[in-house]
């Protein structure tokens, strides 16, 4: 039997820095939470490694995934099945991404590719992939990392605009997840303006507030909430 068994089960990306980092630190103080923290390059992951030399055993795992290698992607079962045995996965947490700083009249073609490879392809390959699992869980729960940014009301104004495309694209993308699985739990939520790498200096919230906010939500939704778009702190976010 696999230690996932009867603890609530946790599979979140990007957790290297920033907010998903902050995810994991707040999942792991529970010993009733099973952490599965993936990052691109567990070697340079530092904060996560000290984080988990001050958890139980088997309650962070920290596995590596770079979410726009659709290879690797596809791989990913291999690590989750010793992790999780025939355990299901209660929640994934697409969280990893990357922004830019183009208007409408400067995207790069190419680079607007790999944002969405990054944001928006990687996360959908990913809920693939990890349907079968999610499937064996009784919550059945996916956050999709979006921001306000994606919304056609409350965007930046000309700038971000390929972030901005890939995550209108996101909250597409759950909403979809959404028609097509019923039986499950599928939210785009905007986590704030967070002092993270991404959000900078400036930015109005610490990551302990957003995610404070955010586990909150997540851990409170129903099937009523599925297809939602929300502000960590339970704002609805207009289209
Ligand atoms: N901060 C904000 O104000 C804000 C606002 C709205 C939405 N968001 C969203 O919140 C999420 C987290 O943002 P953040 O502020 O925590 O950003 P961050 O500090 O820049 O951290 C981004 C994380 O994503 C990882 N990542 C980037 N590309 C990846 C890839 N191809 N595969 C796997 N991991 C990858 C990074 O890993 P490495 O260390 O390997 O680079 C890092 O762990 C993002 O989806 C972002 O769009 C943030």
């Amino acid at each position: 039997m696999s230690t996932a068994h009867c603890r609530t089960t946790w599979l979140i990306t990007g957790t290297s820095r920033g907010i998903g980092y902050e995810i994991v630190r707040q999942l792991v103080q529970s010993s009733a939470n099973v952490v599965i923290a993936a990052c691109r390059n567990p070697d340079k992951a530092v904060d996560l490694h000290a984080l988990k030399d001050t958890v139980a055993t088997g309650n962070l795992h920290i596995v590596t995934i770079d979410v726009s290698d659709f290879e690797a992607v596809r791989g990913f079962s291999k690590q989750l099945e010793p992790i999780l045995g025939d355990t299901g996965l209660d929640y994934l947490i697409n969280n990893a991404g990357i922004s830019t700083e183009d208007t409408g009249f400067t995207v790069d073609p190419e680079a607007f590719l790999h944002v969405f490879r990054t944001n928006v392809a990687g996360p959908a390959l990913l809920s693939q992939i990890c349907l079968p699992f999610l499937k064996r869980s009784s919550r059945k729960v996916i956050l999709n990392v979006s921001s306000f940014g994606g919304s056609h009301v409350q965007h930046f104004g000309n700038a971000y605009a390929s972030y901005a495309m890939t995550k209108s694209a996101l909250n597409m993308l759950t909403v979809k997840q959404k028609a097509e699985h019923p039986d499950m739990i599928m939210i785009a939520m905007c986590p704030g303006w967070v002092k993270t790498e991404m959000g900078g200096e400036g930015a109005l919230i610490e990551p302990e507030e957003s995610v404070q906010g955010i586990l909150k939500l997540i851990t409170s939704v129903t099937s009523k909430d599925s297809g939602r778009y929300l502000r960590y702190n339970g704002e609805e976010i207009p289209w």
